[in-house]
């Protein structure tokens, strides 16, 4: 990332949000989670050029080469934890927008249950959502990372990867541009967001969901099974159809192809 042209990384966020860059870190969520155990709420963003300790869903490495795009959004919601639901499909649509917006067509692009974000059914985009709460209801804080692969794609991932690079060539690659255009993407979408009635949130993310109707891959925790993805529930679960017919929501868990 090139540190000498864009020295003042809070010019690229909205107003009333702010911004820091680290040339290199371990990972961006937790210089947001330390921040917020320090009693910061945010809005701020923490961004890298490199990070050392890339963290990803369910304890996996991400990673992290400079020339991707890490960061991590600090907040404190003004809704109850109920909110952090609708959060995963929110923010995948806020990078899909960043992606249609940097070049993609938008029919290149899906979302993965629960998160994930594909370029031609490949991972461009993983998202760690990861929240703090001492009592109550309401989240102390929220972080939300995001990594988005410009000119890197690990050879060695679980489902097969992109990068922005492989899809569009050469162009909007600068880390800085695909910044400024993620955080008013989600600047919007949070605050379009009324934290009650997901359902028009579901349909949305329905209407660019890779996998639905098709009979996939499933693995979570504990298990592997084969489910026909029949959608997603009105919490934010998968609902799936299992091979002997049964019906059954799934709320953890990775889908992969057949
Ligand atoms: C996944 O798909 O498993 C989620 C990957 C999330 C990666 C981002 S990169 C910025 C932030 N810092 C991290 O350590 N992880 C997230």
């Amino acid at each position: 990332m090139d540190t000498e042209l864009i020295k003042d990384w809070k010019a690229l966020v909205p107003a009333g949000t702010d911004a820091f860059f680290v040339a290199e870190c371990g990972s961006t969520n937790n210089l947001a989670t330390e921040a917020g155990h320090h009693g910061m709420t945010g809005p701020t963003w923490y961004v890298a050029g490199k990070q050392t300790a890339g963290r990803g869903r369910r304890g996996r490495e991400w990673t992290s080469e400079a020339g991707n795009l890490f960061c991590s959004y600090l907040f404190k919601p003004k809704e109850e934890c109920e909110t952090i639901t609708a959060l995963p499909f929110i923010v995948a649509l806020a990078v899909r927008d960043t992606l249609i917006a940097l070049g993609c067509h938008p029919e290149q692009i899906k979302c993965k249950w629960p998160n994930d974000v594909l370029v031609d059914e490949r991972k461009i985009s993983g998202i760690l959502i990861e929240s703090s709460a001492s009592s109550g209801k309401k989240p102390d804080f929220i972080v939300i990372g995001i990594g988005i692969n410009l000119t890197h794609k690990p050879d060695n991932s679980m489902f097969p990867a992109a990068s922005l690079q492989d899809t569009i060539g050469s162009g909007q690659l600068i880390p800085d541009k695909a910044f400024k255009q993620l955080a008013a993407n989600l600047h919007q979408r949070l605050d379009n967001w009324s934290g009650s009635d997901m359902s028009a949130l579901v349909d949305e993310w329905s209407s660019c969901a890779w996998g639905i109707g098709a009979r996939r891959e499933i693995r979570t925790h504990n298990e592997a099974f084969h489910a026909t993805v029949i959608g997603l529930g009105p919490d934010g679960g998968l609902n799936l159809r299992l091979d002997d017919g049964t019906s059954k929501r799934l709320y953890a868990g990775d889908v992969f192809g057949i």
